[in-house]
């Protein structure tokens, strides 16, 4: 479902990328770019450029880029159509009803009437929390520390003692039992009839990462059970995909995510200025919830009970983060709970303390470990460290491996080198004696020779977006097909069918594809690193090289994968003799 091209064309146009940009990110201006820190990720030098004359952004420090749409779709984390709606709404232009099947609208439509009647719900019971009928309930959130200022911004509230006004007072404002239902705010039985799920409860308002109300945890003011009482599950609750606090955590930009078991905790982190807490839905964390965290931060502090089920959960939701290529760290909690009774009692430049001293998840599984061995046993002792040599394998890249080798091998007293045979030992073993080095996800191996082709290809782009001029001296070389990679070629397509007509639009390119990957892929065509060089001559000798191995990798290209037919020697004929005439013609770069 997309609006027609014209207008989300007519969107982009009237929403000029330096204007928007800037409501997020300090810019200043650099030559003809603007630079700040980038919001996408942790930095304290800016290498986040925002073009006026592309209207895109490009971050040289982690690569994400694109056109305005991508911006406020990474920023705020909306789908493509959310974006254009909001830009939409900015400039003022009106966007065309969506033609949606009879089904979708349907499902659409009861979506928001979930979400509508649960932040009515919200409202109701933030409002019962300041009646005189929630004394009880203020009492009670006071008396765990809680300061005004943070039940309000959590949005807190009270249920009543009496078993059914929530039912009465939404019914009243014309919803329907099936939907009260629905949204797991009340049930039906035979003896009571409609009656409220919630009662006599402190309500913790779950919010999505728009703020918006998807369900509730509601505690006893004391020792009664359960503790909590979870909305289950509805159309919009979906609790391996969302996080408590996140709303708030994603804009805190510290660096880190620190991620608790407890909404209490949350709370508590957040009223001690680390608002970069979160915490799971009263479920075990999700490997969704460790993608959904992943596009925030790469350090994710794990921030866990201590004790024994704390310890557990910590050791598996290490596990899920790994699986995303996530960096987990764990912070001792001890001697105390959790982290708000941390707080409480230790305050906050302390709980700084052991963030900055947080533990290698690696280190602490195999603290963890130990336990179950008696060290002190010669035998006990061998199966320990052989445990220990196992886990090692686990690391496929040498360097790493090594590492955790030496910091183990110290901190547990074991030889370097027997600990290494060891692990060899165990690597022949199992068949792992030559691990396959594999590149870390997001770690770019550098200077492959297709990377270079790559690169060249690259440059080439934005040199030629950055000089438009350019391309008519040089079209009798360079076409399209002379970009090997697919999706570098169907750029190359649209911009010089673009330039030839006289018009081109890098930002317009970037709308061609929907995909968030290619999108930020494709501003990194716009966007390569040119060499700083000084004189005219550097420049036009730099332009002419990139030509060349452009032309060159694309004829190796074609001489090794076209085959034999008259076509593919044609090509790779004309395209000698076209690189032959580059090598020796100048081309004058202004
Ligand atoms: N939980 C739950 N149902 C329970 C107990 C716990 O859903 N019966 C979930 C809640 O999300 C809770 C989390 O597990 O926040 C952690 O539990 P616990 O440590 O017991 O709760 P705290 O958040 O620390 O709450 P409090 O400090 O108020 O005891
Ligand atoms: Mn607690």
């Amino acid at each position: 479902m997309r609006y027609p091209e014209e207008i989300i064309e007519e969107v982009r146009m009237k929403n000029d990328i330096v204007d928007v940009v800037s409501g997020y990110v300090r810019l200043q201006k650099k030559g003809s770019s603007h630079f700040g820190l980038c919001p996408f990720h942790n930095e304290k030098s800016p290498s986040f450029s925002v073009s006026g004359s592309k209207q895109m952004f490009y971050c040289f420090g982690c690569g994400a880029g694109g056109n305005v749409f991508t911006f406020v779709m990474n920023y705020e984390n909306y789908t493509f159509g959310e974006a254009v709606k909001l830009l939409a709404d900015r400039a003022g232009v009106n966007l065309p009803e969506l033609e949606y099947s009879e089904e979708m609208k349907q499902k659409e439509n009861y979506r928001a009437r979930l979400l509508e009647v649960n932040k009515e719900a919200a409202k109701y019971f933030y409002y019962q929390l300041r009646a005189p009928q929630g004394e009880g309930g203020l009492r009670y959130l006071e008396g765990r520390g809680l300061s005004g200022e943070t039940i309000k911004k959590f949005g807190l509230g009270y249920s009543n003692k009496t078993s059914s006004d929530l039912t009465k007072y939404l019914k009243q404002k014309g919803y329907e039992d099936k939907l009260l239902q629905d949204a797991g705010l009340a049930s039906f039985d035979e003896r009571y009839g409609m009656h409220d799920k919630f009662w006599n409860r402190v309500m913790y308002p779950i919010q999505d990462i728009n703020h918006r109300v998807i369900g509730f945890g509601g505690r006893v003011m004391g020792d009664g059970t359960p503790k909590y009482l979870n909305s289950q599950e509805t159309q919009i609750f979906d609790k391996s995909r969302n996080l408590y606090g996140l709303n708030f955590a994603r804009t805190a930009r510290a660096g880190n995510i620190i991620l608790c078991e407890g909404y209490m905790d949350v709370i508590a982190l957040h009223q001690a200025g680390f608002t970069q807490a979160v915490a799971s839905l009263g479920t075990a964390f999700t490997a969704g919830q460790a993608n959904l965290l992943r596009r925030y931060t790469e350090n994710v502090l794990l921030a866990y009970d201590s004790d024994g089920a704390g310890v557990n959960a910590a050791l598996r939701a290490i596990g899920i983060l790994k699986e995303v290529d996530l960096t987990g760290k764990v912070i001792d909690m001890s001697p105390y709970k959790d982290p708000d009774e941390f707080i409480k009692n230790l305050g906050k430049e302390a709980f700084q303390e052991r963030i900055d001293g947080a533990e290698n998840s690696f280190l602490f599984e195999i603290r963890i470990l130990e336990r179950e061995y008696d060290v002190k046993d010669p035998e006990e002792k061998t199966k320990f460290h052989k445990e220990i040599a196992r886990r090692l394998c686990g690391f496929t890249v040498e360097v790493e491996r090594e590492n955790y080798l030496e910091a183990i091998a110290e901190k547990y007293n074991i030889g370097f080198e027997h600990l290494r045979r060891l692990v060899n030992t165990y690597a022949s073993q199992t068949g792992l004696a030559k691990p396959i080095e594999r590149p870390k996800s997001g770690v770019k191996q550098k200077n492959t020779p297709e990377e270079n082709a790559k690169r060249m290809q690259r440059l080439l782009l934005t040199w030629l977006t950055d000089e438009p001029s350019l391309y008519l001296k040089i079209q009798k070389y360079i076409s399209p097909q002379d970009f090997t990679e697919d999706l570098y070629r169907q750029v190359a397509e649209k911009l010089f069918a673009g330039m030839q007509g006289g018009s081109y639009n890098p930002a317009d390119i970037i709308s061609m594809f929907e995909d968030e990957e290619q999108q930020r892929e494709v501003a990194s065509l716009f966007n390569a690193k040119l060499e700083a060089v000084s004189t005219k001559k550097e420049r036009e000798k730099a332009f002419h090289d990139i030509l060349v191995a452009v032309k060159k990798n694309s004829l190796e290209y074609a001489s090794q994968n076209l085959g034999s037919d008259i076509q593919a020697i044609t090509r790779v004929v004309e395209g000698k003799r076209a690189l032959q005439e580059l090598e020796k013609t100048h081309i004058s770069v202004d």
